[in-house]
């Protein structure tokens, strides 16, 4: 596996691949790299010939009171992963190689983006899509492979691609968990002890609506307070969001039917953590393109 940090390495590269009729897999991060991001890698080896994981703590996703400064980085143990996963090409640019100083140009998203984590991150997505755009335009992959951790990026990706004609599946993959349920995710190296066991709250919370769902519960607001209630039990937790939306729009939903989308951010101590599940109103999980797994 090749370790790069030019845009013009990654071209030269993606182009003899193409030439020699390989198919090019992208999975997109952030670095500190754990489970839930190898479950990606390694799905996007099964389905492509040669795979590449960007690893850019973006600064223009992170507004200015976040944590862009102390985003955990390991660049070494991220080699390690992706080489062991099967990636082909690691590319780690300086943020001087993605963004101009004199830079005019973002993408900004109407619509699915000013709920959920939008509310609380109004810069969030407008970076999260200008980086995400630049990386397709680098590596120009056939598929690129994003988590329903990020249930609300994944719907504003897929839009994105769709609005401005991107000629790239996305591919949605599941949410992994550690032991007692909590989803892996990198912002999870913030949390003491104390916290950690605190932390469970959120898929335990998700766990109780998604039964009542699977009962037979359509009353989205009985669900949301089931779960609201449930947080705040745990005495650490500080609730920014329980919203319950479609999948597909993003927008608060009374009844629930079709591709439904339950969505929590929780404060644990200082730390904000999001979680989620995607479900149909009959209790089936549903992959992005809405097709039941
Ligand atoms: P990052 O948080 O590093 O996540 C990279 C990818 O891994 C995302 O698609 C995310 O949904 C997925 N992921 C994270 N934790 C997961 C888990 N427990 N199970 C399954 N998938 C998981 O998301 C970003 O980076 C950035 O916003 C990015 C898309 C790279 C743009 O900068």
């Amino acid at each position: 596996m090749q370790i790069v940090k030019t845009i013009e390495e990654v071209r030269k590269e993606v182009k003899q691949w193409k030439r020699e009729g390989f198919s090019v897999g992208l999975v997109p991060t952030m670095g500190f790299l754990h489970e839930g991001h190898k479950s990606l890698i390694e799905r996007a080896v099964k389905e492509n010939d040669r795979v590449v994981v960007s690893d850019f703590v973006n600064p223009t996703q992170f507004g200015p009171t976040e944590d862009l400064a102390s985003y955990p980085r390991d660049l070494e143990r991220d080699a390690k992963l992706c080489r062991e996963a099967g990636a082909m090409l690691l590319f780690h640019p300086e943020p001087e190689e993605m963004y101009f100083q004199d830079r005019t140009t973002s993408i900004n998203m109407e619509g699915l983006t000013k709920e959920l984590c939008g509310k609380s991150r109004p810069v969030h997505f407008s970076g999260v899509c200008t980086v995400v755009a630049k990386l397709f335009n680098i590596v120009t992959p056939d598929r690129a492979y994003f988590g329903e951790k990020d249930a609300q990026q994944l719907a504003v990706i897929k839009r994105m691609v769709r609005d401005l004609n991107f000629d790239i599946e996305i591919v949605g993959c599941p949410i992994i968990r550690e032991e007692d349920g909590l989803a892996k995710s990198s912002r999870n190296t913030y949390l003491s002890p104390e916290e950690r066991k605190a932390a469970v709250i959120l898929s335990q919370s998700l766990k109780i609506g998604q039964e009542m769902i699977a009962q037979g519960e359509k009353d989205a607001r009985k669900v949301k307070e089931a779960i609201v209630q449930n947080i705040t039990t745990e005495p650490l937790a500080k609730i920014d969001y329980v919203e319950i939306v479609s999948f597909d729009t993003i927008e608060p939903i009374s009844t629930i039917e079709g591709s439904v989308l339950t969505a929590i951010a929780v404060y644990i101590g200082k730390t904000r953590l999001i979680d989620n599940f995607i479900l149909s109103g009959k209790g089936e999980t549903y992959d992005n393109n809405n097709v039941k797994r």
